[in-house]
């Protein structure tokens, strides 16, 4: 079995609009191996959705996708992702089977029309067993394992009955009622409040602990991050600008976005009237992008002439530790040899 679950290499999603082509995912590659867990960081806006809703082929249909999204099943050849019919019955089913997704919004998982149990049992079903009196059980079972009070009862609400808290633990019994072998998380906590919040997350972790499933966990929160999380990509307009594990992430930070962004975490005592106070200006729209590096308007370390005129690619500097900024001369030597290779960042 390959230790490596999922290769993702490259991937760029372009969106067709009228005021120009938009660069929501901009080249961004990663490997995360099975059992792992990943955050994918970063203020709104840039691309952390995009890229997750690209690798499960749930971007819109119009967007322009390419780049390769490699999945390796504990049993089987790699599957290419990408060249999966959007549709078909492939994706469907890895989505949903070997890889589920929760939401920030569990009402985008589950239909208002049909109760906690049907939806559950029909995910179990189709992934697991067509027993039905087992998949009643699997299903109970389960709930009790996200900390549901009555479970069986549970099973005959509809959505709109359960709490926010609630419905998010439903979602996530949904989500592993088929024993992923990666659970995608795109903000699924924080739309509730600070204790409730703290309690999905430790049930995350434990189920992690006796699953051994590898997660993808989007967020905007780094303290998140540094609960739930072994290694983190940073991302900023579409592309991942520091890749480490979460230690070094938070006492060597490289690249200035990430330092402003630990920067920006509030700290007790202290008043924090924005979230991200301590960077200047905001995301721009990535639409007709203008050549270098997307964080130079924003930066404090900018070098003239250089940051704004070339790309820094993605570079290792340190063991498992690799960022884009042209601060480190890795990252000079690195561009210059895709120069001398001909690689052009068209923009
Ligand atoms: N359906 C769409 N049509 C046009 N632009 C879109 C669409 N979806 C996303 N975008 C744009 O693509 C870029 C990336 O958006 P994305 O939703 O991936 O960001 P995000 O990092 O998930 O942000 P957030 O933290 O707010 O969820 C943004 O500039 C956004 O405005
Ligand atoms: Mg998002």
């Amino acid at each position: 079995m390959s230790d490596i679950l999922l290769e993702v290499e490259n991937l760029k999603t372009q969106l067709p609009l009228e005021e120009g082509m938009l660069k929501a995912v901009d080249g961004v590659s990663f490997t995360l191996r099975r059992g792992e867990t990943m955050g994918l960081v970063g203020e709104s806006g840039c691309g952390k959705s995009m890229t997750v809703n690209s690798i499960m082929r749930l971007a819109p249909n119009y967007a322009e996708i390419s780049g390769s999204v490699r999945y390796y099943p504990a049993a089987g050849a790699p599957v290419d992702i990408t060249a999966l019919d959007p549709y078909g019955q492939e994706i469907r089913a890895i989505r949903g089977g070997e890889i589920s997704m929760i939401f920030q919004e569990p009402m985008t998982s589950f239909s208002p029309l049909h109760t906690i149990g049907n939806q559950i049992l029909e995910a179990i079903r189709l992934h697991r067993t067509a027993d039905k009196k087992e998949a009643v059980k699997i299903a109970i079972d389960i709930l009790n394992r996200v900390g549901m009070s009555n479970p069986a009862q549970r099973l005959n609400e509809y959505p709109h009955q359960l709490s926010g808290g609630m419905r998010q633990r439903a979602m996530i019994a949904m989500a592993l009622s088929s024993e992923p072998s990666l659970l995608i998380a795109d903000e699924p906590t924080t739309a509730l409040d600070v204790t409730v919040q703290a309690q999905v997350l430790q049930l995350m972790r434990d189920l992690q602990a006796e699953f051994g499933m590898s997660i993808l966990y989007i967020t905007h929160d780094l303290g998140v991050i540094a609960r739930m999380v072994q290694v983190v990509a940073v991302m900023y307009l579409g592309r991942i600008v520091e890749f480490t594990d979460v230690d070094s992430l938070f006492y060597n930070p490289k690249h200035p976005y990430t330092s402003a962004l630990i920067q920006s975490i509030p700290k007790i005592g202290k008043k924090s009237s924005a979230r991200l106070e301590s960077i200047r200006g905001a995301v721009p729209v990535p639409i007709n992008r203008p050549p270098g590096c997307g964080f130079y308007p924003r930066c404090a370390a900018a070098i003239e002439g250089l940051c704004n005129r070339l790309d820094p690619p993605l570079t290792q500097i340190e063991d498992h530790h690799a960022a884009a900024c042209f601060v480190y001369p890795e990252v000079v030597a690195a561009a210059e040899e895709n120069a001398a290779e001909g690689v052009i960042h068209a923009n």
